[in-house]
């Protein structure tokens, strides 16, 4: 079955909830899990309700074809092979399916259920979910790993000197000085990075973005883009607006109508500063600052022309760039466990618990989800907006929670 049909099912459960036989298990005594359970697509939930001598049945193929990798306990020693123990049966039966077509390649596991009929693949399902989970501390990670800091935070610290120059709030007070509020994260990492690689020349910009490594200069340019863009505070350049407005007509393609860019690499020029502006358009033309885009139109603009477009654009209001505020761990962690449980600890036979396992598979699987190598609608969703950073504190997180296994109960149909 493919995935966005199981989805179409996964909601029929909701409506077809038809009885709650709830028995949960924790052998450490930690309080219970509620487990509501429901009667849904029959093969789907054929390891939730396998038979005591199916089970141990999965034992004995477990003990054939698994053991050597994921134990007999499913508990991982290794790094890559995640903790089995105790995961929930419908998702480990999906799982070794999606495996035996192919569909989530993975040498390791692919060769090891190839051979297996889908009455097998139920038995392991089911003699896997029946084990006691991982115990907190086999996970591998250390109790409180170092809290990333936030980086919007983190930007606003490794800004601190940046103030003098281009003003309070990134915006400029210093004629000659350009603001920094307004523009896309993208084309402010790129022009740091300009100054630093000397593409782009300029001595002073250069020695303080040296000891700036590539995180900082990414929360450098979170911090600006989410500050509350305005005009620079600036004398104006000696031009006219309205001849400036008519000669932007060439600009606007890549600057926007009124100076506000729609791409990211392009720098909006509504509100920057108006001698900067000035500056930078006749460093193009002379090509002491060399950019192949602004090269052309840049060279056919006389001196008045210049001061023009710079009034114009300096005139108008600039707007904030698209981006939104960072999520923190926490708040994302909520979105997860809408899905998968309260910390992780799922109550869906078909919705894998995350909750102790390992942080180093967690964070393996959360990047093939995010490079679409394994596939997942709602996975895919969540994990495209997710970073780096993001993933290593999330698979932190959920491997730090205390796992706690359930046992689910369907009702026998007559
Ligand atoms: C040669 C080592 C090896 C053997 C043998 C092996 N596995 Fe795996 N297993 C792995 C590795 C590595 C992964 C992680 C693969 C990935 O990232 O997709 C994995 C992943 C899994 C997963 C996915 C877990 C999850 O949380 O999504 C399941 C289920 C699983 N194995 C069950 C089994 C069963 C059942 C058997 C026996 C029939 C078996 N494995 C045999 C190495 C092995
Ligand atoms: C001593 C004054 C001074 C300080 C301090 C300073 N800058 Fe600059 N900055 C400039 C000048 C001058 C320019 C224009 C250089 C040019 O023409 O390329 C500039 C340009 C820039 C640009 C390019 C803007 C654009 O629109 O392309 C960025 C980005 C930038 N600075 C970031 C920073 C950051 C981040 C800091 C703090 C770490 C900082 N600057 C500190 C003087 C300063
Ligand atoms: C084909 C697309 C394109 C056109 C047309 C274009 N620009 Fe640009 N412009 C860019 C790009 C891309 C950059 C960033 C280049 C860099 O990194 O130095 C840029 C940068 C600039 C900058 C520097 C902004 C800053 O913050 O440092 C100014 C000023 C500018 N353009 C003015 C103009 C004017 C005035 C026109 C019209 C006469 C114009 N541009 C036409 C693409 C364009
Ligand atoms: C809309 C429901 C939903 C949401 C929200 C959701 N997930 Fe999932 N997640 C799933 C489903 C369904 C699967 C099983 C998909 C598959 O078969 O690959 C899954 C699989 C996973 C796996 C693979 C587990 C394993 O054992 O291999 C990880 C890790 C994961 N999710 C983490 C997260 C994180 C982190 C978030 C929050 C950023 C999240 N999920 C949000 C539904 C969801």
């Amino acid at each position: 079955m493919k995935r966005h049909e199981r989805n179409v099912y996964r909601v029929t459960f909701a409506v077809m909830v038809t009885a709650v036989v709830a028995v949960v298990s924790c052998s450490s005594g930690k309080e219970d899990q509620p487990v509501s359970v429901s009667n849904g697509n029959k093969d789907d939930l054929r390891a939730v309700s396998a038979t005591a001598l199916e089970v141990a049945e999965g034992k004995r193929i477990a003990q054939a074809s698994c053991a050597r990798c994921h134990g007999m306990d499913g508990v991982s020693k290794s790094k890559g092979i995640p903790h089995i123990a105790g995961q929930r049966p419908g998702y480990l039966h999906l799982e070794l399916r999606a495996y035996q077509t192919g569909a989530r390649g993975d040498k390791a596991m692919d060769g090891a259920v190839k051979f297996l009929s889908d009455d097998a693949l139920v038995q392991v399902a089911a003699y896997y979910a029946s084990l006691e989970p991982a115990p907190a501390v086999a996970s591998g990670v250390k109790p409180a790993p170092a809290k990333t800091p936030d980086p919007l935070q983190a930007g606003k610290d490794a800004a601190a000197g940046c103030a003098g120059c281009h003003g309070e709030g990134g915006i400029s007070k210093i004629p000659g000085m350009p603001s920094l509020v307004g523009l896309d994260p993208k084309y402010l990492v790129a022009a740091m990075k300009a100054y630093k690689t000397d593409q782009r020349k300029h001595d002073i910009m250069k020695s303080l973005l040296m000891s700036k490594s590539d995180a900082d200069l990414e929360s450098i340019a979170l911090f600006y883009a989410l500050l509350k863009p305005d005009r620079a505070q600036t004398p104006p350049v000696n031009g006219k607006v309205k001849s400036g407005e008519a000669a932007a007509a060439a600009c606007a393609g890549c600057h926007g109508n009124q100076g506000v860019s729609g791409n990211p690499v392009t720098p909006s020029l509504a509100g920057q500063e108006a001698q900067y502006l000035v500056t930078a358009t006749k460093a193009y033309k002379d090509g002491s600052r060399k950019d192949e885009t602004m090269a052309g139109p840049a060279a056919a603009l006389d001196a008045a022309t210049i001061n023009d477009l710079a009034a114009f654009y300096a005139d108008q209001t600039p707007k904030p760039p698209n981006v939104r505020k960072p999520l923190t761990t926490a708040e994302w962690a909520q979105k997860c466990d809408r899905c998968h449980g309260i910390n992780g600890n799922s109550t869906d036979p078909l919705t894998p618990a995350l909750a102790g396992q390992r942080a180093d598979y967690l964070e393996k699987v959360l990047h093939d989800y995010k490079t679409h190598t394994r596939k997942s609608p709602p996975m895919a969703a969540m994990s495209d907006v997710l970073g780096d950073v993001d993933i290593a504190d999330l698979a932190a997180h959920y491997a730090r929670q205390t796992p706690r296994s359930v046992v689910f109960a369907i009702p026998q149909d007559k």
